[in-house]
């Protein structure tokens, strides 16, 4: 167990959850997945109301640890601690919030998907360079980011891999509004609190009715996982792999 991921319990029934490997970018590693994913599986039965994602000053995460990539030495995906926790994203029934300062890359634009509700700062940085690493995208984002921006749209984010920022996450609804670095943590947490006084049962239901179902969103990430852990052993990712570990 590493402290790469702090989970602070508020008295209202909210957690915030802070990753925190800044060296890294906060690179996420199987441990720092399993610390998540721990957190909103067990909401239920820690009496946890409502869960806000925060990162560090200037990073959320810069997604999946290429390292733990580069020492996988098979395919098989579906077990990973990664996909583990983005298929607990789809299913848990706790209320989710990111608070996205900076840097959000791979994972750390996916999650967001998966969120009831999200804000982030002016300097917030989305990508999602699944192709260029040889990879495919994950998270259901293959099938969520068309729903969200179109056909078009999806397409320059997941097959260019063009980055955006906060202004034009807003503009197709990924996230609530664009808060300023110094308010955005109490702005979030703001939002858990509201949600964590609700009638539970009430507000239960109600985010169940506005999600849908989850078999679709489940169906889509095995079909992502079995073509990411094949392109996982690939060439082509192998040598993206290697020349981000070797660029400096
Ligand atoms: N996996 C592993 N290590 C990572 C990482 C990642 N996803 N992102 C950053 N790091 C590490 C760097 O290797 C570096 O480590 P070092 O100091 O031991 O060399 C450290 O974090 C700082 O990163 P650095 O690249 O020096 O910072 P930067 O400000 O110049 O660039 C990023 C930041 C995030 C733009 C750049 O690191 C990057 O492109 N990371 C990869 C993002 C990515 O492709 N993620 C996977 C998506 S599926």
């Amino acid at each position: 167990m590493t402290d790469h991921v702090s989970i602070a319990r508020h008295d209202n029934g909210v957690v915030l959850v802070r990753m925190n490997r800044l060296d890294k970018k906060n690179a996420l590693t199987g441990d720092m997945y399993d610390r998540m994913r721990g957190v909103i599986e067990n909401a239920p039965a820690e009496g946890t109301r409502a869960v806000v994602f925060a990162g560090g000053p200037g990073v959320f995460t810069s997604g999946n640890d290429i390292a733990d990539f580069m020492a996988r030495s098979s395919g098989g995906d579906g077990a990973s601690p990664a996909f583990r926790f983005i298929k607990a994203l789809a299913t848990v029934e706790v209320p989710m919030i990111a608070a996205i300062d900076g840097l959000a890359i791979g994972v750390g634009t996916t999650m967001v998907l998966h969120m009831d509700l999200a804000y982030a700062s002016p300097r917030a940085q989305f990508r999602m360079p699944f192709v260029d690493l040889g990879l495919v995208p994950e998270a259901a984002s293959s099938l969520l980011l068309p729903q969200l921006a179109g056909f078009k749209k999806a397409s320059e984010y997941l097959m260019l891999a063009d980055g955006f920022g906060a202004r034009e996450a807003v503009e197709m609804g990924m996230i609530n509004a664009e808060v300023p670095e110094a308010e955005l943590e109490a702005k979030a947490l703001d939002a858990a609190a509201r949600l964590a006084a609700k009638p539970p049962q009430a507000l239960a239901h109600t985010r169940r009715l506005i999600r849908g179902g989850a078999e679709a969103l489940r169906r889509r990430m095995d079909e992502e996982g079995v073509l990411f852990g094949q392109q996982l052993m690939s060439d082509e990712a192998r040598k993206a792999f290697a020349a981000f570990m070797t660029r400096k």
